[in-house]
């Protein structure tokens, strides 16, 4: 028999409005894409200075995706060869491999089951006098539990980066997340809280050495007469390469459409957290065995991803895809077991049972800010359904 066909379709649009198209054409105009100079007059300097004062925090260097500002973060906070870096075993492949490319050592601490952070009381046990910094994940967009962990890190001697990519304009106890630890790594990847019309990044810091440290090496390692400007450039003609750098640099025609979409950050976060609200009344009206978000007391979400918990997660998956709602699984394989990890921290099945467990139950809803109150009826609808049989 013939599967019916989706009634409708429930999935991630980009945001792209007229104003963010305008303000890319400006600059394709202009002739100007590259940001020579990190601190000169430009659409990634202005991008800098709102994203700071958006957060308050002092200092901001915008690259060109999350995985690269969590790279300069790390160097720049001084992980060197052989250190070790604890962060979570239940994340997005490149924190580990940032850690990797510092030629340090990520150490896995497993998570806490309902707001899938870093166990903060496992950390400790963790630590050993390798160890140079803590990379929390403020996974889905869920604070993790900042002040035992900035605790332990102080009492330690650690730096800590945190990785907002999932929770820009989220906040611990009223504090904007990425401005408790030493460094915040910010992703504008399609699909995150913001975007930039494609990729791109932003490392936030109150460390004056670090976010000069960072500048350098996001900008092919140029230095303090770098920074200065035009009028440097006019007095010093050589390279000024004072450490061995990439170029993590952001293209203006993407900044200029990260500074339009910063305004709708609350804007959107808010959209989300109502979705979640929605969702949460609405499968509250019928039996079904799925595990809900939580949020702690301590926490504003940005509910980036609203990722509920269930053993028919399979079952339930295939039933949404074939009523044409989109729904992910984020992320299916621990990076202890996948393998291109196992000569780095790879570790046998059963060693983080919460992680495991969550690899096979979590599903990933439709939480979009594009969506409307109607989807998400139409998503539980098709729950419901699900439940019923
Ligand atoms: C938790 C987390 N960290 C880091 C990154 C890397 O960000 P990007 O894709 O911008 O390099 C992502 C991206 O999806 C992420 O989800």
């Amino acid at each position: 028999m013939a599967r019916e066909a989706p009634v409708r379709e429930i999935r991630y649009r980009p945001v792209m409005t007229d104003e963010m198209i305008d303000a890319a054409t400006r600059i394709l105009r202009s002739g100007k894409y590259i940001r020579s100079f990190p601190l000169e007059d430009s659409e990634g300097k202005r991008f800098e200075d709102e994203f700071c004062a958006y957060l308050g925090a002092p200092h901001a260097v915008n690259v060109s995706s999350g995985t690269a500002a969590l790279h300069i973060a790390l160097l720049a906070v001084g992980v060197r060869p052989g250190d070790e870096v604890i962060t979570v075993p239940n994340t997005f492949s490149s924190v580990a491999d940032v850690i990797i490319l510092c030629r340090a050592k990520p150490v896995l601490v497993d998570v806490e089951p309902d707001t899938y952070n870093m166990n903060v009381s496992l950390v400790e046990a963790a630590i050993t006098p390798r160890t140079k910094a803590i990379l929390p994940v403020h996974m889905n967009g869920h604070a993790v539990d900042m002040d035992p962990l900035m605790e332990i890190a102080r009492r330690h001697e650690l730096k800590v980066v945190e990785d907002v990519c999932h929770a820009a304009g989220a906040a611990y106890k009223g504090k904007r997340l990425g401005t408790i630890g030493d460094a915040g790594c910010f992703s504008f990847v399609q699909n995150k809280c913001i975007s930039v019309g494609g990729e791109g990044g932003m490392l936030v810091t109150a460390d004056t050495r670090v976010w000069e440290l960072a500048m350098m090496l996001s900008n092919h390692g140029r230095g303090r007469r770098w920074f200065d400007g035009a009028k440097a450039y006019h007095v010093y003609r050589a390279q000024q390469i004072e450490t061995v750098g990439f170029n993590y640099r952001q293209n203006e025609v993407l900044s200029a459409i990260g500074r339009i979409q910063l305004r709708y950050l609350d804007q959107w976060n808010a959209r989300r957290r109502e979705h979640a609200a929605l969702y949460a009344a609405l499968l509250s009206q019928f039996r079904h065995d799925l595990r809900l978000p939580t949020t702690r007391p301590y926490a504003t979400h940005s509910m980036l991803r609203y990722v509920v918990q269930t053993p028919q997660r399979d079952a339930l998956r295939a039933h949404l895809e074939a009523h044409g709602v989109h729904a992910m699984v984020e992320y299916g394989t621990p990076i202890h077991l996948d393998h291109a990890y196992q000569p780095y921290c790879g570790a046998p099945e059963g060693t983080f049972p919460v992680t495991e467990r969550l690899a096979q139950t979590i599903l990933t809803l439709p939480c979009y800010q594009t969506l409307e109150a109607e989807d998400i009826r139409y998503t539980v609808g098709v729950i419901r359904q699900f439940y019923r049989a």
